[in-house]
């Protein structure tokens, strides 16, 4: 394991060289799979994965990852562990990370993955926080240059998200957080556009400055000369109680198709999925032919596949 220990708690975790190497390597290994090729760089290590919210592609991504790389996995839920119990998360860390490799946990505040993390003698990993989505972001970048950033010899190349346009339209929740974190460290702006008393809070989302990102009140103007289009829930989990007030707030900020007609003519739309039809995006924009939904969702197995051998590995290949 690289010396010292790192985390991925948040994008910016990560230096833009560390991301590049993780994108790149993405590529290679998700060519191995689809040839089938054997790949074991982890081989008899284990992975605890910690969901104190529900998942289902996380949950399937890292553990058909964790097993295509040849270790294994123990999925905890709070319901059926401890960590229900308010066993303290420093008690629950030290023992945890006695017994294995690597730490994956989706919960609710970033301060708990952080105590967490602090207490652990393994890398930790963000798989979602009310902050911060980090896995999902990661996801998405390579999935647009899979399909808009790749080189002459058809590698993805993460020096073309450099001046890219990402249109924001919704909730500033930890998917715009984690937006705004990758701009500012890979070079692009994101249009952020979001209802009146759900802006991104800059503090929250740890930047340093508005030269990565413009604020909207019409996402129709966020929209235009995008190369990239995406949105997420009206209400993220954890704050459903607010569902009734949030579906009057965010009726303007369903992506449609007069919003994707302001983008770029070859602009692409992505959701990190669950999504509503009807609510934040429109059928014919999630099922049409800019959408590229499915393969963003297939690439966080690929993408968290690389993330893993980075922390367990360092730098390997
Ligand atoms: N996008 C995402 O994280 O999906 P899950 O909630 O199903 O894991
Ligand atoms: N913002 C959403 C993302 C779900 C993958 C949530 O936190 O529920």
């Amino acid at each position: 394991m690289p010396n010292p220990i790192r985390h991925f708690l948040q994008f910016s975790d990560l230096t833009a060289a560390e991301h590049h190497w993780i994108l790149q390597r993405a590529a290679v290994l998700k060519a191995k799979f689809k040839r089938y090729e054997k790949h074991h760089s982890l081989a008899d290590r284990t992975m605890a994965m910690i969901f104190e919210k529900a998942s289902t592609r996380t949950r399937v991504s890292f553990e058909a990852g964790m097993y295509q790389l040849g270790g294994s996995v123990v999925h905890l839920t709070t319901g059926d562990s401890q960590l229900g119990r308010a066993e303290p998360i420093e008690d629950s860390a030290k023992v945890i990370s006695r017994m294995v490799d690597l730490v994956m946990i989706r919960t609710f505040g970033q301060d708990k993955i952080e105590t967490f993390a602090e207490h652990s003698r393994v890398p930790v990993i963000n798989g979602l926080t009310n902050e911060f989505h980090p896995c999902q972001i990661l996801a998405d970048i390579f999935t647009f240059l899979e399909h808009r950033g790749l080189d002459a010899q058809g590698r993805p190349d993460p020096a073309l998200m450099r001046g890219k346009v990402v249109a924001w339209v919704g909730d500033g929740n930890n998917m715009a957080n984690t937006w705004l974190q990758a701009a500012e460290l890979l070079g692009f702006t994101v249009h952020l556009s979001t209802p009146s008393g759900y802006e991104v809070d800059q503090t929250v989302a740890g930047i340093r400055s508005r030269d990565s990102y413009k604020v909207f009140t019409d996402p129709m103007q966020a929209c235009r000369g995008a190369d990239l289009v995406t949105t997420d829930v009206w209400t993220s989990m954890g704050f459903e109680a607010e569902n009734e007030e949030r579906r009057k707030a965010f009726a303007d900020w369903r992506v449609d198709t007069e919003m994707m007609r302001m983008a770029k003519p070859d602009a692409l739309f992505m959701h990190c999925l669950p999504a509503h039809r009807g609510e934040e995006v429109e059928a014919d924009v999630i099922d049409g032919p800019q959408s590229v939904v499915w393969d963003e969702a297939e690439n966080r197995m690929h993408a968290q596949k690389a993330l893993m051998e980075f922390l367990l590995l360092g730098m390997v290949a």
